[in-house]
C-alpha cells in the first residue's frame, strides 16, 4: 500500500485499564477515501480504539498515524481534520438543533453565513429541521441524528462514527445509511464502529472484526464471508417425492453444491441444498437444477451466509448475545 494513500496507520496499539485489556495490540492500515468498519460485540474495544485515534485517550502502548500525524504528539493537527460522532450522545441540551450544529462550525472557524446555510441543509437531510425547541426535548433518535449532523458540518477528511444508528428506528437507520453512502462519494475516509453486521456488510469497503481487543479477521465483506462464512442454504419444498428426487439428481454434479439433505416439513418433502459462493451461484443453481421442475415446487426459502456466521465460526459466539 502506497504511504500517500493511507489515512490511518495503527501500529500495535494497546489500552489496558488495570487488568482489562480493552485494546490489545491492534495494527491496521486504512486507505484514504475508504469506508472501514470495525465490527465487534459489546465490550470488544471499539470505543476505546476510537477514543485513542481521536486523541481523547492516551494509549498504554503502541502508536497510530492519523492523517500523517502521530496520536502521541500530533493532537492539535489531528483534531482539526477529523469529525467524530461519539457513541454517547454529546449535544448541548439548552441549545436548539441548528445552534448546536453552528456552534461546532464556529469552533472550526467556519464563517457564520456558510455555517448557517450548511446547518440548515444538514438538519433537513436528517429530518429534524422542523424542530425549533431546545434539543433537550428531542427523542433519543432525534438527538442521535443531531449528533451526526454536528460531526459532519465541516466536512472532515476523516470521520469517526461510533455506533451511528444505535437506538434509531428502521426508517431513521435507512436515512443515516443513505447519508453515509453519499459521503462515500465525497472522498471522506470513514471509520465506522458497529456491532450491527447488516450495517457493516452493506456500507463497508472493508471490515475488521474485533473481539477482546484484538482484530481476528479483516477483508471485504465478500472475502470474509467466503473465507469464514457458512454455506448458503436453499430450502425447497415439493408436493411429490418424485420431483424432489429429480432435482436432487440434477444438482448432484454441480461443483459449488456442498451437499443436500431431505427433511419432512409438515406434509411437504423438503430438500435443503447447501452451496458455496454468492447470489450468482443461487441463480446458477436455480437454472441448472430447478428450472425444469419449478412448477412442482411449492415453496422456497433462501438463507444467505452473513457476517454473523463469520463471527460465529471464528469465535463460537454470536455477535449479539
Ligand atoms: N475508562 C474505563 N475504565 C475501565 N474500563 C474501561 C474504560 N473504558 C472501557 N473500559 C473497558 O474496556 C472494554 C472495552 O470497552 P469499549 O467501550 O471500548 O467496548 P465497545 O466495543 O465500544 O463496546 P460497545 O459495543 O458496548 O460500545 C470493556 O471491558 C470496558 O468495560
Ligand atoms: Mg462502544
Amino acid at each position: 500500500m502506497n504511504q500517500d494513500s493511507i489515512a490511518i496507520e495503527i501500529k500495535d496499539l494497546k489500552k489496558y485499564f488495570k487488568e482489562v485489556k480493552a485494546v490489545d495490540g491492534v495494527s491496521l492500515k486504512i486507505k484514504k477515501g475508504e469506508l472501514f468498519s470495525i465490527l465487534g460485540p459489546n465490550g470488544a474495544g471499539k470505543t476505546t480504539l476510537v477514543r485513542m485515534l481521536t486523541t481523547i485517550l492516551t494509549p498504554t502502548d503502541g502508536d497510530a498515524n492519523v492523517n500523517g500525524h502521530s496520536i502521541l504528539t500530533g493532537k492539535n493537527e489531528i483534531v482539526k481534520k477529523i469529525g467524530v460522532c461519539p457513541q454517547v450522545i454529546t449535544i448541548y441540551e439548552v441549545l436548539r438543533a441548528e445552534e448546536n450544529v453552528e456552534f461546532v462550525a464556529a469552533m472550526h472557524g467556519m464563517p457564520r453565513d456558510e455555517s448557517k446555510e450548511k446547518a440548515k441543509k444538514l438538519l433537513e437531510d436528517f429530518g429534524i429541521a422542523g424542530r425549533k425547541d431546545w434539543s433537550k426535548r428531542f427523542s433519543g433518535g432525534m438527538k442521535r441524528r443531531l449528533n451526526l449532523a454536528m460531526s459532519l458540518i465541516f466536512e472532515p477528511e476523516i470521520l469517526f462514527l461510533d455506533e451511528p444508528t444505535a437506538g434509531l428506528d428502521p426508517q431513521a437507520r435507512r436515512l443515516v445509511w443513505d447519508f453515509i453512502r453519499e459521503l462515500k462519494n465525497k472522498d471522506i475516509t470513514i471509520i465506522l464502529m458497529t456491532h450491527d453486521m447488516v450495517e457493516a456488510d452493506s456500507l463497508s469497503d472493508r471490515v475488521a472484526i474485533i473481539d477482546h481487543g484484538k482484530i481476528i479477521a479483516k477483508g471485504t465483506p465478500t472475502e470474509l464471508k467466503e473465507k469464514y462464512g457458512s454455506d448458503n442454504a436453499l430450502e425447497v419444498s415439493f408436493i411429490e417425492q418424485e420431483d424432489l428426487e429429480i432435482v436432487k439428481k440434477n444438482i448432484q454434479n454441480i461443483p459449488f453444491v456442498a451437499n443436500s439433505s431431505e427433511i419432512q416439513r409438515k406434509e411437504r418433502k423438503t430438500l435443503i441444498i447447501s452451496f458455496q459462493g454468492g447470489l450468482k451461484n443461487l441463480v446458477r443453481l436455480l437454472q441448472q437444477g430447478l428450472i425444469d421442475n419449478i412448477d412442482e415446487v411449492e415453496n422456497m426459502k433462501f438463507r444467505q451466509n452473513s457476517l454473523e456466521d463469520v463471527f460465529l465460526n471464528l469465535t463460537g459466539r454470536r455477535l449479539r448475545d
